[in-house]
């Protein structure tokens, strides 16, 4: 069992860094103008605040209490029947379909960092066609972009907790944060910044289908990365005496404001230039890049500025993701970190170059299954089946299976009774009930 733990900020940097990801400046902006902007919003963040942060709470406390990977946590804490419980843990492989397809996601923005220097594409149409291409035709690119972000993931990994996970989102963290803020407060001296506030904040309930009051529960799981163990194995390296409860309000709240700060940014940009905001997944990759481009010299800083941001919360999400499988195989089966980490890459890695060339025209019909291509296949299992079904076990378990005396006595230290009994009804009965609604829309209704 591996003991370093985070320092002081470390734990509150890395699950921040681990919650603000591609989630954050990719999905939330886009599924927001899908999803007519304002109802949406205001659905996500009740959703964030009355059950992702409950849920976020119950990881944080298995985690804390077990000091074991996600598999030895519920095998551990289940009063009886451990050895059954411990089939609970499946959710530290979700990890590795995850990553394949994320770090194949990283590869696009730093390919959109270089692009962003020299050559932004000039119309919205321009910049389809280079989207399209680079997924679609020129799969060595892709290829060679996927590689840099996936082996520099792993590196990270490797190094351990101390001196590779905490040690990179300490520095990349405070990075995007100023980027960020650099970019909302230019984006506040432009035209479409009301018409942004307005959009992302103003609600207009006859744009919120019931698709879409489900999705915005759904990514709230997405984005605070629940439902795989990764804030559970995070817990695990906690240092002694964190207020557990204050550290995981802090980081829900960095999560959402970096949402919204990110929609608002995009959104000023959509406006100011009459765009449309409800492109869906190409939004940051298709229409800002051609919005950049009207700005001149300094649409290029901003492009990448605004890309170098993607990557960085890319890059701390994804040294999350691979960290409880890591931590699992390490654990249960004495492998050296290193050893693990081969292991894990090696499936990966595979899984990824087929996601890649599922995407490419000329070989795609190899790689599509039931009339999906594996990228989407990838995605699909993982957001919509495998982190809620993750998300749904962990509050069953802590709600039902789990001694209350004993989840008290650690909680009741940060809580008062009040909101100890509100947590409590939320973990067991609100949280298991609006997850299982979600998966069942997934799965039958969309
Ligand atoms: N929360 C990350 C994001 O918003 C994604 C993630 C999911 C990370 C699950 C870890 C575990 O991009």
């Amino acid at each position: 069992m591996e003991t370093a733990r985070f320092g002081r900020i470390g734990f509150i940097m890395a699950a921040a860094g681990s919650a603000v990801g591609l989630g954050n400046i990719w999905k939330f902006p886009y599924m927001a103008g899908q999803n007519g902007g304002g109802a949406f919003v205001l659905v996500y963040l009740l959703t964030v605040v009355f059950i992702g942060l409950s849920i976020f709470i119950a990881e944080v406390l298995m985690g804390r209490i077990s000091r074991g990977d996600s598999v030895s946590a519920f095998e551990e804490l289940a009063p009886k029947h451990g050895n059954l419980w411990k089939y609970a843990g499946f959710m530290v492989f979700t990890g590795i379909l995850i990553l394949s397809f994320y770090t194949i996601v990283i590869g696009w923005i730093f390919k959109y960092i270089f692009i962003s220097f020299y050559s932004l594409p000039t119309t919205v149409e321009s910049a389809g066609t280079l989207f399209g291409g680079m997924v679609g035709v020129e799969w060595f690119q892709q290829f060679v972009f996927f590689n840099m972000a996936f082996f520099l993931t792993i590196w990270i990994v490797v190094r351990g907790v101390k001196r590779g996970i905490e040690k990179v989102n300490i520095i990349l963290m405070p990075l995007l944060v100023i980027i960020l803020l650099a970019l909302f407060l230019y984006s506040m001296t432009l035209d479409g910044f009301q018409d942004a506030l307005h959009f992302l904040f103003y609600p207009d309930w006859s744009k919120l289908s019931g698709t879409s009051l489900l999705k915005a529960v759904g990514h709230a799981f997405f984005t605070l990365s629940l439902g795989m163990g990764t804030i559970m194995t995070y817990a695990t390296s906690l240092p002694k005496n964190e207020d557990i409860v204050k550290s995981s309000f802090m980081v829900a709240v960095i999560d959402t404001l970096i949402a919204l700060g990110a929609g608002i940014i995009i959104f000023t940009f959509i406006f100011h230039f009459n765009a449309k905001p409800s492109q869906g997944p190409g939004l940051v990759f298709i229409s800002l890049p051609a919005l950049f481009s009207q700005l001149g010299i300094l649409g290029n800083v901003i492009s990448v500025s605004f890309f170098v941001a993607l990557a960085f919360a890319g890059i701390t999400s994804a040294v999350s993701i691979v960290e409880p499988t890591t931590l699992y195989l390490i654990n249960r089966f004495g492998m050296s970190r290193a050893k693990s980490l081969t292991l894990i890459s090696i499936v990966t890695y595979i899984f990824g170059v087929m996601a890649i060339f599922s995407n490419v025209k000329v070989y795609s019909h190899y790689f599509t299954y039931f009339g999906k291509g594996y990228f989407d296949i990838l995605d699909y299992l993982s957001s919509a089946i495998l982190l809620p079904l993750g998300g749904m076990v962990i509050a069953f378990f802590v709600g039902f299976v789990m001694q209350k005396s004993r989840v008290h006595a650690v909680l009741s230290k940060y809580m008062s009774e009040t909101v100890f009994n509100l947590w409590y009804f939320s973990v067991k009965y609100i949280a298991t009930t609006a997850v299982a609604l979600v998966m069942i829309n997934k799965l039958f209704f969309s």
